[in-house]
């Protein structure tokens, strides 16, 4: 299994160009098998979860051509509307393709995804979203059976601001018949770039980036080309990256305003921050200081994916910092590797305290999630002497090139096989 050996202590300096968001291009490549026609999408990162969509998309007939970072999607053929047991399970996101599916076929037998490294992940707010749109379902045998034959337009208030289910009723509502209105959606950037992505195919969508999301259903979309917005929590982890390393580095095609609630928190503890329309500027304060609160919340509160990305820094920031994680509730699984790293942090059920040591010691670690993972890069930058990362799988899941990005701009990170 390949892995990372870090030697810490190197500044970063340079710049580095922020990844496709990996966030919104599954959701968009879903919503890309609700035409007949071709669909290319630009800023495409290369990612394990982005290569497994393609593999479910080709498995129900749909062709996608890669050419580097731009994908051509033709849903011409689409021939069948089963995602099965395997798949479901490598890409367990694959549940918003349950909306196009529908959409598109009327029908839909999609495995029960199951959870994950970081919970159990149900889907009942996605069930209930598509059954008030008067989607017929059936739940046996670790499948779920849809008819949405007689799908049409519904008022729906989601019991918690879902992101994959605000997706998932989007897709199914689009072309459903009427107009359907979400409440309590998710307000994520990523859910606004799935509208821009509808609407330039022809759908009639309203509001994606607040809480109320309108929808009036079209009989057609057509093809489009589209750019895929940056990823916010890529660049939240570079800029978490320079704060625990020193140094300065530009990211280009990053967009400041998806990360206030991160950037507010290192301007005022870490580092210095200037911005424009799609450039952040990081630049490593003398001195770290503990960020006394953080509670991850849906957008734009504090993001959930960057939890652990900050819990890294904490631990080399002067003070105490309680962090608190309300989104998921196995989402702790890095805490154990960084405090072999030296790091002082005692959980208490979904509640963090972490004592800010001067500098982590390199050591023997092992990734057990994406963002749990790219932490332990994060450590390893900051560490006295040489970190080695295994299971690494996890964080390419996430981060295109995340070692020949860091190296670009002085890293000591070395991919082994
Ligand atoms: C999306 O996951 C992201 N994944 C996650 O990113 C991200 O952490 C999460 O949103 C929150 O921002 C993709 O977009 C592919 P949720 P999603 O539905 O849609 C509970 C990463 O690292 N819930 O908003 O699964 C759920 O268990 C990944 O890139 C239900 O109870 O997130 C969780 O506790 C990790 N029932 C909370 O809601 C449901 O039907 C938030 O989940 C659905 C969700």
């Amino acid at each position: 299994m390949s892995r990372f050996i870090i030697n810490g202590g190197n500044e970063l300096h340079g710049s580095v160009k922020i990844q496709g968001a990996k966030n919104a291009v599954l959701p968009l490549f879903a919503a890309s098998i609700l035409t007949e026609d071709k669909v290319i999408i630009e800023n495409v990162p290369n990612l394990i979860d982005v290569h497994n969509m393609s593999q479910i998309l080709m498995a129900l007939g749909v062709e996608v051509v890669r050419y580097g970072n731009l994908a051509e999607i033709s849903a011409t053929k689409l021939k069948s509307h089963e995602i099965h047991n395997k798949l479901a399970k490598e890409l367990r996101s694959s549940i918003f393709l349950l909306g196009s599916i529908l959409a598109r076929q009327q029908y839909a037998k999609v495995a029960y995804p199951g959870g994950c490294d970081i919970g159990l992940r149900p889907i009942d707010i996605h069930i209930k979203g598509l059954r008030e749109l008067n989607v017929r379902i059936v739940e046996r045998a670790g499948y779920i059976y849809c008819d949405a034959t007689k799908m049409h337009g519904a008022e729906i208030n989601l019991d918690y601001p879902s992101v994959g289910a605000t997706e998932n009723v989007m897709l199914a509502a689009v072309r459903a018949k009427g107009n359907t209105i979400i409440r309590n959606a998710a307000c994520e950037p990523e859910i606004l770039d799935l509208q821009n992505f509808l609407n330039a195919m022809g759908a009639k969508i309203s509001g994606a980036g607040t809480s109320t999301i309108k929808i009036e259903g079209v009989e057609v979309l057509n093809g489009t080309t589209y750019q895929a917005m940056p990823d916010r929590i890529v660049a939240g982890t570079f800029a978490i990256a320079v704060a625990m390393a020193g140094g300065e580095v530009k990211l280009t095609s990053a967009r400041a305003g998806d990360l206030n609630s991160l950037l507010s928190k290192l301007n005022k503890t870490s580092c210095h921050i200037a911005f424009d329309n799609d450039t952040i500027t990081i630049k490593a304060k003398e001195n770290r200081y503990a960020v006394e609160n953080i509670a991850t919340q849906p957008y734009p509160g504090f993001p959930t994916d960057l939890q652990a990305p900050m819990m890294a820094l904490q631990a080399v920031s002067d003070g105490i910092c309680i962090m608190t994680e309300n989104v998921f509730e196995n989402r702790f699984r890095h805490v154990n590797e960084l405090k072999k790293m030296g790091a002082d942090i005692t959980t208490h059920g979904r509640t963090a305290v972490i004592k800010g040591v001067p500098r982590l010691t390199g050591s023997e670690v092992d990734a057990q999630d994406l963002r749990g993972g790219a932490a332990l890069v994060l450590a390893g930058l900051n560490a006295q002497g040489t970190t080695t990362i295994n299971d690494i799988f996890h964080i390419d899941r996430g981060y295109e090139n995340l070692e020949g990005a860091l190296k670009s701009i002085g890293a000591d990170i070395t991919r082994v096989q």
